[in-house]
């Protein structure tokens, strides 16, 4: 089987949307017609368990130009596009084996379709595909010459496969790139996830108490941006410098179990599990709104919620679930807990992806030209390629930046001159 996806009649409407996420994409476009050019990819296989969205649609389309043999699997059951599916199967040649809602056996079968492909390099949004290599298929882990992971999640997973000696791959960690996680998780999901929130439910966030869980770059930006509409943001943090940080940027910071009882919408983006529990629902105000945008649907405790719901109305709006408590107070739960932004809207905006996935693409052709010098452990990404992709981004919004004058470069480098 080649692909497995919804429906290929919806290709025409796919492609239009990948192109026009393509024009926010100059960076991306710029190495697609390098790669283009050179043929650096010539013949290797990669598998790319990411979300099936138009931007990600624009990567696999440059490995593609670059010569590679590309299969593209989902990274979250709910996340794909079906329509860019199709239009990648029909329009562009990618085998691609995604549906957007599959269950847990079809994602892992899907998973396992990227694996039979045979791959040389993989690229992962939350290390479940390497995971599956690692558990079930270590035979053909040991033919991948690099492995590149999109998100703090993934990287969080095989940093703790590294410190166990049990990494049978090199990683390049994209996510730890500041040319990914300052702009990606900021803006990219500060921005998407009020679009994912508004979307399943039209509120008004203007005068709500909204409590966001985690501080981190995917929290602040969350955080920022709720602001802006004009919402009373609580904070809620584990790590005393970035509960400071938060206090600073001027937001309330308190205790979820204070925040449970006051918050309006409830948002976690920790990467952490059971941030809003038992103890925190039976406090929460009738209509409280909750969702998550961080990697796993595990940040909100939906079992303690079933089981605490003396009734659940599924759907009453798309992507919202009604739970009545014992004290006949609702909860609504938005897109079943999986991350809303790319649940309930389209994801990150093109021109963020732009970074994240040009960085993806330059590191796959450094691992091509490299791999025989690389080890089983996780890297970051070369320097000199995070500072390509800043200086051609800021090219392509026709900004010009001071460059260092060499008597500062000098000074710069050197300690002889003080008070
Ligand atoms: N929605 C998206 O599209 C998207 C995009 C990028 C990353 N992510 C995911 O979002 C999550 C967060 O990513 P990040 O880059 O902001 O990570 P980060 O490490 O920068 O921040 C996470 C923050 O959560 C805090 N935290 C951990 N446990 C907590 C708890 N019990 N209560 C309160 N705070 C707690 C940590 O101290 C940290 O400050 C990850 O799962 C990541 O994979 C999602």
């Amino acid at each position: 089987m080649k692909h497995d996806i919804t429906n290929l009649k919806l290709a025409p409407a796919g492609k239009k949307r990948i192109e026009w996420a393509e024009q926010d994409m100059p960076v991306l476009s710029e190495i697609r017609q390098k790669f283009a050019k050179a043929k650096t990819l010539k013949g290797l296989k990669v598998s790319a368990c990411l979300h099936v969205t138009c931007e990600t649609a624009n990567l696999v389309r440059t490995l593609k130009a670059g010569g590679a043999d590309v299969l593209l699997c989902a990274s979250n059951p709910l996340s794909t596009q079906d329509d860019v599916a199709a239009a990648l199967v029909k329009d562009y040649g990618i085998k691609v084996f995604a549906r957007c809602g599959e269950n847990r056996q079809v994602y892992y079968k899907h998973l396992q379709a990227a694996i039979a492909h045979q791959p040389e390099i993989t690229m992962d949004d939350g290390a479940d595909l390497l995971s599956l290599l690692h558990t079930k298929y270590q035979k053909q882990a040991l033919n991948i010459k690099g492995s590149m992971e999109e998100t703090t999640t993934g990287v969080i997973r095989l940093k703790a496969l590294e410190k166990e000696n049990r990494l049978l791959v090199p990683i390049i960690a994209i996510n730890d790139a500041k040319t990914k996680n300052l702009f990606d998780n900021r803006y990219g999901t500060g921005q998407s996830t009020l679009d994912g929130i508004i979307r399943a439910t039209d509120i008004l966030l203007a005068g709500k108490n909204v409590v966001v869980a985690g501080y981190g770059w995917c929290g602040r930006g969350f955080a920022m941006r709720a602001r802006g509409m004009g919402a009373n943001v609580i904070v809620t943090e584990v790590d005393p410098v970035k509960a400071i940080e938060a206090a600073m940027d001027g937001f309330r910071v308190m205790k979820m179990d204070q925040a449970a009882g006051i918050g309006d919408l409830f948002c976690t983006l920790t990467g952490d599990l059971k941030i809003i529990a038992k103890n925190h629902f039976v406090k929460m105000k009738d209509g409280a709104i909750v969702c998550n945008s961080g990697h796993f649907d595990v940040e909100i405790d939906i079992k303690a919620l079933t089981t605490l719901a003396k009734k659940i109305r599924k759907n009453v709006r798309n992507f919202v679930d009604e739970y009545t408590l014992p004290n006949r107070r609702r909860i609504y739960l938005l897109g079943e807990g999986r991350l809303i932004n790319l649940a309930a809207a389209e994801g990150h905006p093109a021109s963020v992806m732009d970074m994240s996935f040009s960085t993806q693409a330059l590191a796959t052709e450094y691992v091509v030209k490299n791999y025989k010098k690389l080890l089983n452990k996780v890297y970051y990404v070369p320097q000199d390629i995070e500072n390509w992709i800043a200086k051609t981004k800021l090219k392509s919004m026709g900004i010009s930046i001071d460059q260092l004058t060499s008597e500062q470069k000098k000074y710069l480098e050197s300690w002889e001159i003080g008070t």
